[in-house]
């Protein structure tokens, strides 16, 4: 894995000859100046975009966010999501239904190609909309690193398996962000990017009635009275695809309050309450969502490290994988 902290002061240490040897050895493929010759207006082409599909619709910057998260962990970030294809990563179950943002996705590359044909991934398009996305959110900007290349083919069993599920455990959710370089403290922070967007009650639903079979009630902390509203939004039988805010505090607004929301009880996943009130959390996540729940800062911070980390998972560059022309399909 890619220390991309050390990797981005190393453009700045590069003249000094003593450092040089570190950085060489702490250097990472992906640079945040990739594109300053020969995409100049990429950055300001890409926001505007975000910034009109975001304005027509809020949630879309949670949708993009998510987007780039669910490129990452599976065979790394390489646009790999984006193929469209009935064996794609979007019919696997994290993805449909779910997964959206692909016209948004089209629109910015149909708008990047509008004034530098052919030069940049799609891999990276979804890095940059995601950073826009957090910051349209309210939260301060930070560089992302680009030279990503885009993968020649879409992996549905790596989606499967790779994403974690609402109802999974912090050991299994830990060794799946292992698996892609992340550590617990990036379980978390990362975590915190449910302070914006929405779910569907299919992926809740079950903590809220006492069902029988695998579906097991939950056992952690869920406020009463957020129990009884969902429970008249979320029927038994009713709409699966109906949607409700993962933060109720600040549906849009890139804030702490998901941390506030767990130690209250009020953690809309049972993914999410399992980092305060599960026993697992105890020896692992709990402080550290106390910690950001007083510490705004310090989750920004943390979560732009941990993005940064997401961002370098297997990285193609060079001259593996291609440009796509269009990001739904790979090149003839
Ligand atoms: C820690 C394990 C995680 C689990 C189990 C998880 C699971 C989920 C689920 C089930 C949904 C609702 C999907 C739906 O109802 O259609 C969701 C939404 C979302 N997730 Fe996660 N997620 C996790 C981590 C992350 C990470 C690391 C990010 C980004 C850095 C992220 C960003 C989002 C966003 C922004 C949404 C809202 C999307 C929208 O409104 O369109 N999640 N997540
Ligand atoms: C798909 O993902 C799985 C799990 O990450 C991996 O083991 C497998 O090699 C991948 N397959 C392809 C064709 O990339
Ligand atoms: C999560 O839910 C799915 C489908 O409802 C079920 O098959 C699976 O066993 C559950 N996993 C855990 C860890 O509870
Ligand atoms: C996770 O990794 C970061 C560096 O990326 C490090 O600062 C942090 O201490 C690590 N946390 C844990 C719990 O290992
Ligand atoms: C589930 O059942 C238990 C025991 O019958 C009860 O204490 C609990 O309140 C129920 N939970 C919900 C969400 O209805
Ligand atoms: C959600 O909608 C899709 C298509 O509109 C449908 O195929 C699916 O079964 C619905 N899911 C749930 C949980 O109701």
């Amino acid at each position: 894995m890619l220390k991309t902290m050390k990797s981005s002061s190393c453009s700045t240490c590069f003249p000094w000859l003593v450092t040089m040897s570190l950085c060489l050895i702490a250097r990472s493929q992906l640079t945040a100046d990739f594109y300053s010759t020969s995409c100049p207006n990429l950055f300001s082409v890409v926001r505007r975009q975000v910034f009109s599909a975001v304005k027509t619709e809020s949630r879309m910057a949670a949708s993009l966010l998510r987007l780039h998260f669910h490129d990452c962990f599976v065979n790394g970030c390489d646009a790999s999501v984006l193929l469209d294809g009935n064996d794609g990563e979007k019919f696997a179950f994290p993805n449909i239904n779910s997964a959206r943002g692909f016209e948004v996705v089209d629109a910015i590359k149909t708008a990047v190609e509008g004034t530098c044909s052919g030069v940049v991934s799609c891999a990276d398009i979804l890095a940059i909309a995601a950073r826009d996305s957090v910051v349209l959110s309210g939260a301060p900007s930070w560089k992302v690193l680009l030279g990503r290349r885009d993968g020649l083919v879409a992996n549905q069993t790596g989606a499967n398996t790779n994403l974690p599920g609402p109802n999974e455990s912090i050991g299994i959710i830990a060794a799946k962000f292992a698996a892609v370089g992340l550590n617990l403290t990036d379980v978390v922070s990362l975590s915190g990017a449910h302070t914006i967007g929405s779910a569907k009650c299919a992926v809740f639903s079950h903590r809220l009635f006492n069902f029988s079979g695998t579906n097991a009630p939950d056992k952690t902390l869920l406020d009463p009275a957020m129990v009884s509203d969902l429970q008249a939004r979320c029927p038994v039988n009713g709409d699966g695809n109906k949607t409700t805010a993962l933060d109720r505090n600040s549906v849009d607004l890139f804030d702490n309050h998901y941390f506030k929301n767990l130690v209250n009880g009020k953690g809309l996943l049972e993914s999410d309450q399992f980092l305060y009130s599960s026993d697992e959390a105890v020896s692992t996540t709990r402080s550290l969502v106390e910690v950001y729940s007083n510490n705004q800062q310090l989750f920004l911070n943390d979560f732009v490290t941990s993005m940064v980390k997401m961002g370098n998972t297997s990285p193609l560059t060079g001259s593996s994988g291609e440009v796509r022309k269009n990001c739904r399909v790979v090149n003839s």
